[in-house]
């Protein structure tokens, strides 16, 4: 028999007690399985934004916020950034293992297959209004992708499942680039699939049937790496949104929509758009204490966007790849001379020193970055968050996936605290008043 780890609650007022078994991850901090609670003691437990709360078992990606360790599939990101591709990264979450040469050649294949959108997807986006947000587009879009694929919904069957896995992360790219070149009124471009994945993207971004389009190398590597940091971090407010919807039986667009709408809030994705915008505030390096100081005020609801992580407490391994590239990038597009940058690295230098940053483990995120490097490469700054929800895909999509192999798979169903009004009797309108 196996040594089972307990810990034992017990409530001083009743003087009942129960037994939690503490269950062991491969990394990491163990879990106390606190199923039993409400039965034996009768409580809930408090969490609010579930800062102590594992909601699944996941053997997709480890992070160490302590120790700033982002690992997928087991591997460290740091080496993943240096040595891989955005496309061998999905193959690497979904499957679970780097593909061999014959298995890369086929989901290559398997992927370009599915990257040209319906046409009825674009008379679709023609509905939007020009300025609509990209990002608004997008959650409406990929939501009604489900529409296009009746015969292939059945969420019970595994290969319905890894074809709308595939179909969404071949697609995403194709129909970001449809949303940005409808708001800009040019013409939609078709994928091009002799092109790398990246490539791809950027050929419809900003091609036009009327001119040759090559995208600079550089360009193409700084992208690719912002996507491969990108592409899943555990249990973030997206991917639970995505599990969460998923328990219920949804189908994978609606979840994966649902994943995009909260990744859209700046607490979130939306960090690298509202980076940008503050830096553009600020403007003046002369001008960062003042902002620092709005920051550390109570009173002030403003905050330094691209500070700051739940998760991270140290460093964001994530920011320390990036922080490099961004630097690189911005040398070899000769944008070396960016205020913008000096306004970053300048604000990254007051806010790393001063006490109230340091006391709180306050360090620039990746968003911090990234946001910096899309805009180098003339990604207009609405595309930012959507630039970040295609990287993404791949994580939410595996994560769903995950989610029917569990065996102890339930509906997500939070309890919560009630402390509204308290019973009281219905009274007819004649006698309110
Ligand atoms: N600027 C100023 N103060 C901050 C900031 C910030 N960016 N972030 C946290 N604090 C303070 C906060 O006021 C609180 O202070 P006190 O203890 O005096 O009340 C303390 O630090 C702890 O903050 P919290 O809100 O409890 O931390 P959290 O873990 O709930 O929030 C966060 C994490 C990322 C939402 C938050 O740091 C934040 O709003 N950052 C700015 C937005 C941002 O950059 N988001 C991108 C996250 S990375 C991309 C991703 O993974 O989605």
């Amino acid at each position: 028999m196996t040594n089972r780890r307990l810990v034992t609650i017990t409530d001083n007022a009743s003087g009942s007690s129960v037994e939690c078994e503490v269950l062991e991850g491969v990394h990491g901090r163990s879990v106390l399985d606190i199923r039993a609670l409400p039965s034996k003691l009768g409580y809930f437990t408090y969490d609010p934004g579930f800062a102590s709360t594992a909601s699944c078992s996941s053997a997709i990606t480890y992070i160490d916020g302590q120790e700033g360790v982002l690992l997928y599939r087991g591997y460290p990101i740091e080496q993943l950034a240096e040595h891989s591709s955005f496309l061998e990264i999905c193959h690497l979450l979904l499957y679970g293992e780097l593909p061999d040469k014959a298995r890369w050649k086929e989901f290559n294949a398997e992927i370009r297959r599915h990257t040209m959108v319906h046409e009825g997807i674009r008379r679709f986006i023609a509905g939007y209004n020009h300025d609509a947000h990209p990002m608004g587009m997008l959650v409406g879009i990929v939501g009604a992708l489900s529409t296009f694929y009746h015969d292939t919904l059945d969420i019970s069957d595994p290969e319905h499942r890894e074809l709308a896995a595939i179909r969404l992360i071949a697609k995403l790219p194709s129909i970001a680039a449809d949303c940005y070149k409808y708001s800009i009124g040019q013409p939609f471009m078709y994928p091009i699939n002799s092109l790398g994945y990246v490539e791809n993207f950027l050929q419809m971004m900003f091609s036009v049937r009327a001119e040759p389009y090559i995208p600079s190398p550089v360009a193409v590597r700084a992208l690719e790496l912002m996507m491969i940091l990108h592409a899943d971090h555990e249990q973030n407010a997206s991917t639970s949104t995505v599990r969460l919807a998923g328990s219920s039986g949804a189908n994978p667009y609606a979840c994966v929509a649902a994943g995009i709408a909260t990744l859209w809030g700046p607490a979130h994705g939306g960090a690298n758009e509202a980076v940008i915008n503050m830096l553009q505030d600020i403007s003046d390096p002369a001008e960062i204490p003042k902002y620092v100081e709005r920051a550390k005020d109570r009173n002030d609801p403003f905050r330094l966007m691209g500070f700051g992580h739940r998760v991270y407490k140290s460093f964001d391994p994530r920011a320390t790849i990036i922080r490099q590239a961004c630097h690189d990038l911005l040398q070899d597009l000769d944008a070396g001379n960016q205020p913008l940058l000096e306004v970053a690295l300048r604000l990254e230098e007051i806010a790393l020193q001063d006490e109230y940053f340091i006391e709180r483990n306050l360090y620039p995120n990746v968003d911090f970055y990234s946001g910096i490097i899309l805009r180098a490469l003339g990604i207009p700054l609405n595309m930012f968050t959507v630039i970040f929800a295609i990287s993404r895909s791949v994580g939410w999509v595996t994560h769903w996936m995950e989610f029917f192999t569990a065996d102890d798979q339930r509906i997500g169903r939070p309890q919560q605290r009630y402390v509204g009004a308290a019973r009281r009797d219905f009274v007819p309108m004649k006698d309110r008043g």
